[in-house]
């Protein structure tokens, strides 16, 4: 079965074909960085018409590249949330009408569904069950993962994602947007000793995260010391190692918890270097064997959709005509596949 993704939820218009028997056929990104950088975040509404613009674009490049007509296409898959509802739209509903008129079915995909299963996209696939570690720019879980549309949330964030806690530290430091990647390039520079920020939410137990309290630990750092570059890149080293701490002290005790050997990394954050590095030395303490994406399929993209989206439509799912998007939606709300 070879299916079209289409991810549109936030500032990155993604574009997939995946066969269920060759893999993955092609895939596309437009990102809408440039378009936000001068307001320091996404614009909701820049977002929505930009990925009107880019969307058919889009999709007419992955049929050209994979040497693909609309006829051999089996179904569309559309990211349906959670995500800004207007961006949502756009993408379910230019993937519904396609399918309608090409006569195939179409089903939405969970977004946190498609980062999950992405590292399943590389050669070496992790069996079920595992954990998840669920890091965006919206989300921070910690996953049971049982199955397709088996998910038990162990663990989630009380405040803010993970990665909402790098764009504002980074915005706070003079930093462009996304500052997930500006924070790790200046922490390069930073001294690791000099700063040491609190490992949230560590010292007692459970399995929930809180970031929001490191962004005002950077605010008063910064107040106390001044703002020169060396101390910017200190407080981003600092700011680092802490996310990348906390990140690793919920993962062992998750591991101890469950019992489950191996360990899955998701979401736009799991491109950090320095959180990889960490989960590899703790993988590698405990026996657990340690899955990720490559760095570009971390990141929101349409491999990604078209792939979930192929296992759901192979196991018998479709979307009625009816168009249903959703700014929030709970992954313990998806049923099997
Ligand atoms: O998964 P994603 O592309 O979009 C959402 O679903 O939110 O994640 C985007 C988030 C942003 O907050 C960005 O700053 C963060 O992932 N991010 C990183 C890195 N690359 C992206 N955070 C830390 N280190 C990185 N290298
Ligand atoms: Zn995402």
């Amino acid at each position: 079965m070879r299916v079209l993704g289409i991810e549109t939820s936030c500032d990155e218009t993604g574009i997939a074909i995946y066969d269920s028997d060759e893999g993955l056929l092609a895939h596309a990104l437009h990102s809408q960085i440039g378009l936000h950088l001068e307001y320091g975040g996404v614009v909701p509404e820049l977002a929505s018409r930009d990925h009107v613009r880019k969307t058919v674009p889009l999709i007419q490049q992955v049929l050209q590249e994979s040497d693909l007509q609309r006829s051999d296409i089996d179904g569309v898959a559309y990211t349906a949330g959670p995500g800004l509802i207007g961006a949502l739209l756009v993408g379910a509903s230019i993937g519904r009408s396609l399918a309608w008129t090409w006569g195939v079915p179409a089903v939405s995909v969970h977004h946190m569904e498609g980062h999950l299963l992405a590292p399943m996209l590389e050669d070496d696939v992790p069996e079920f069950p595992f954990i998840a570690l669920l890091v965006s720019g919206g989300h921070t879980m910690l996953v049971q993962v049982d199955g397709v549309g088996r998910y038990t949330v162990l663990g989630d964030t009380v405040d803010d994602a993970s990665g909402e806690a790098f764009d504002k530290t980074a915005k706070l430091l003079g930093l462009g947007y996304p500052g997930g990647p500006a924070i790790a390039q200046l922490a390069e520079q930073g001294n690791p000793t000099r700063f040491r920020f609190p490992r949230p939410m560590t010292n007692r137990p459970g399995l929930d995260f809180s970031f929001s309290g490191l962004k005002t630990f950077a605010v008063n750092t910064l107040a106390d010391n001044g703002d020169d570059q060396q101390t910017k890149a200190d407080i981003a080293r600092a700011f680092e190692e802490a996310v990348v701490e906390t990140m690793a002290i919920k993962c062992r005790r998750v591991l101890e918890q469950t019992g489950l050997t191996r360990l899955v990394l998701a979401g736009g954050v799991s491109a950090n270097q320095r959180l990889r590095q960490r989960l590899t030395v703790l993988a590698n303490e405990r026996g657990v064997q340690l899955y990720y994406p490559r760095p570009e399929f971390c990141t929101d993209n349409g491999a990604m959709i078209a792939y979930a989206g192929c296992l759901r439509l192979e196991a018998g799912q479709t979307e009625p005509l009816a168009i249903q998007a959703r700014a929030r939606w709970s992954l313990e709300m998806l049923t099997p596949a």
